[in-house]
């Protein structure tokens, strides 16, 4: 099969993850017989910096073309500190969202056995997690109306959304619940907001139409308790782009590393891979980023993207095998263990897919 997939790799430690996920990839292509075509194109900061734009109608074209984006990190501390920057590398996350009409981001959470024990909360808590937080991604007060008053005294920004926005969100929501557990968690906050309100009804007048679905509604801050007291006790979770936003940084605690943590962004044009770590600039250049979110992302790209099952469960499988015998990053190495280089990890489950 032809894949042609877009890379963009954009700031921080995303272009040293990513070029590990390029080695597991190319593994994967050669095992199976695949042809991948690569088109690299810049987003980010590192855009800014090429052509004044962290989102350049290039990349969008390119990305437009491909079957699958892979997508590094974007984010870059020259701009955290500085309110009036007019132009940031997260307006090209935004403007990429809008423009692929990624409208729904899964953010699966599961727990590593190997892996348990990292992870600051109690091994029989969280023993058995495997949810999915469903975000939608191109709505919500991320794409509101927004601004100043009063000479700039008062800010404000607000959370629209439409019927339809949630219908299409809520549809991917209640068929994930039927091909996994047939739970569903409607994640709002419908006690105050109007937004949330439109949400639960929504979500209500749809309930007939999978009848086997068994679908609970609770407010987001109970949600957020019981995300860290019970988590095994959820299945799919759907929710509004802020909640999810702030859920899925809570939930990746669970699996005891940011740096493990997957998503896909699918919606109207072609779907986007990422780690949901971030670009962690601290980190960027020394070689001891975690590839694995990134190399887990790639699989759910064989999966979701190419419908190649059979390679998304090979690359989970050496990333297990990675795991079970230490080969590993500093940020999850047992302690008294070697620590592995970003680079050693990449080229070891490499090797290991041949
Ligand atoms: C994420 C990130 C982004 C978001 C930022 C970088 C704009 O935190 O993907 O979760 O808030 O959506
Ligand atoms: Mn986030």
């Amino acid at each position: 099969m032809k894949l042609n997939i877009a890379l963009l790799a954009g700031d921080g430690i995303g272009p040293e993850v990513i070029d590990q996920a390029v080695k597991v990839v190319n593994a994967v292509a050669i095992k199976f017989k695949h042809e991948v075509n690569w088109t690299s194109a810049l987003t980010g900061a590192a855009a800014i910096d090429a052509v004044g734009e962290p989102y350049p109608d290039e990349t969008h074209a390119v990305c437009m073309a491909a079957d699958a984006v892979l997508f590094g990190a974007i984010g870059h501390p020259r701009y955290d500190n500085d309110p009036k920057a007019t132009v940031r590398p997260e307006q090209g996350l935004l403007k990429m969202r809008q423009k692929l009409g990624l409208f729904a981001n899964v953010r699966p959470t599961f727990t590593f056995p190997s892996l348990i024990d990292n992870s600051p909360l109690k091994r029989e808590r969280i023993e058995g997690t495997d949810l999915i937080i469903l975000r939608e991604l191109t709505g919500g007060i991320y794409f509101g109306e927004r601004g100043r008053k009063d000479d700039g005294n008062t800010a404000f920004d607000t959370c629209t959304y439409t019927r339809v926005e949630v219908q299409r969100l809520a549809k991917l929501g209640f068929e994930m619940a039927m091909n996994r557990s047939k739970k569903l968690c409607c994640v709002d906050k419908a006690n105050v907001l109007e937004s949330s309100r439109l949400w639960r009804e929504t979500v209500q007048a749809m309930e007939k139409e999978y009848p086997e679905v068994k679908v609970s509604y609770e407010f987001v801050d109970a949600v957020a308790m019981r995300l860290v007291q019970w988590p095994s006790s959820y299945d799919v979770l759907i929710t509004e782009n802020l909640f999810g936003d702030i859920l899925t940084d809570e939930a990746s605690v669970i699996s005891g590393s940011m740096g493990l943590m997957p998503s896909s962004s699918i919606g109207l044009h072609t779907s986007l891979f990422e780690p949901i770590h971030g670009s962690y600039p601290q980190a960027a250049g020394l070689d001891i980023a975690n590839p694995l979110a990134t190399v887990l992302s790639a699989a759910m790209m064989f999966e979701d993207a190419f419908g190649l099952k059979e390679e998304a469960e090979l690359i989970r499988a050496v990333v297990n095998k990675s795991l079970d015998e230490g080969i590993v990053t500093e940020d999850i190495v047992v302690k008294g263990k070697k620590a592995y280089k970003t680079t050693e990890v990449g080229d070891w489950l490499a090797a290991n897919i041949a």
